[in-house]
């Protein structure tokens, strides 16, 4: 009897169990390749889209993703990232100081790197995740607590940038107890005119060493 002869004693165009797998693990092996060609092929236009210069005019909708929270709001292209947190999102930690990438107290953590957000485009923001100190544990074991404990602030218009700087630095180096020169590199991009530096160091070292658990 043919095989895919209806009266075969498995029923019509015998569907063995065997057959039944091999057909759907086909079945299944063909959607995997589908879709990852399908994502591959969205990479590649995504990147290509985004090497080509976008020209934007007029009111443009934004979401910016801060501490972990979708926030949308209607910006000119220009708006820094800085203008957009603080005037359209009032998300306020981040301060407006020298508004042009040299004191450092506007300072945001943005996928992992910290970064002045006052001359960082809120457009160039999307998709990105986006950290402010407002998002810090401020229990014993976080940044803010060691910047309390060690006095490193006096008028505070600096400390948000620093506090920021600081948490970014051990998030990129998890586990590893800084020497007073890594310190320093590491919160080298902030500057406080009452002059807390030692205040600020002493914290950095002791968060450092608290979340390595000496
Ligand atoms: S306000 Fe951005 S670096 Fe000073
Ligand atoms: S505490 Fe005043 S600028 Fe740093």
């Amino acid at each position: 009897m043919a095989e895919n002869d209806s009266r075969s004693p498995n029923g019509p165009g015998d569907h063995s169990r065997r057959n039944f797998l091999r057909g759907s693990g086909l079945a299944a092996a063909s959607a995997v390749l589908t879709s990852q060609a399908t994502a591959a092929l969205a990479e590649a236009e995504a990147q290509v889209a985004s090497a080509e210069p976008q020209v934007l005019s007029g009111d443009v909708n934004l979401t910016l993703m801060v501490n972990g929270k979708d926030m949308s709001c209607v910006v000119e292209p220009r708006s820094t990232l800085l203008d957009t947190l603080r005037n359209r999102l009032d998300v306020t930690g981040p301060k407006r100081v020298c508004d042009r990438a040299s004191c450092g107290a506007c300072t945001v953590i943005l996928n992992g790197d910290p970064v002045y957000s006052c001359t960082t485009l809120a457009v160039s923001c999307q998709g990105k995740k986006i950290e402010t100190v407002e998002s810090f544990d401020t229990g014993e074991n976080g940044v803010p607590h060691a910047f309390h404990q060690h006095d490193a602030l006096m008028c505070g218009y600096c400390t948000p940038g620093f506090v920021t700087a600081c948490k970014a630095w051990l998030d990129r180096h998890p586990g590893k107890e800084p020497t007073l020169e890594d310190v320093k590199r590491g919160l080298d991009g902030n500057i406080c005119r009452c002059g807390t530096y030692i205040g600020v160091f002493e914290a950095a070292l002791a968060v450092a060493k608290n979340q390595k658990g000496v």
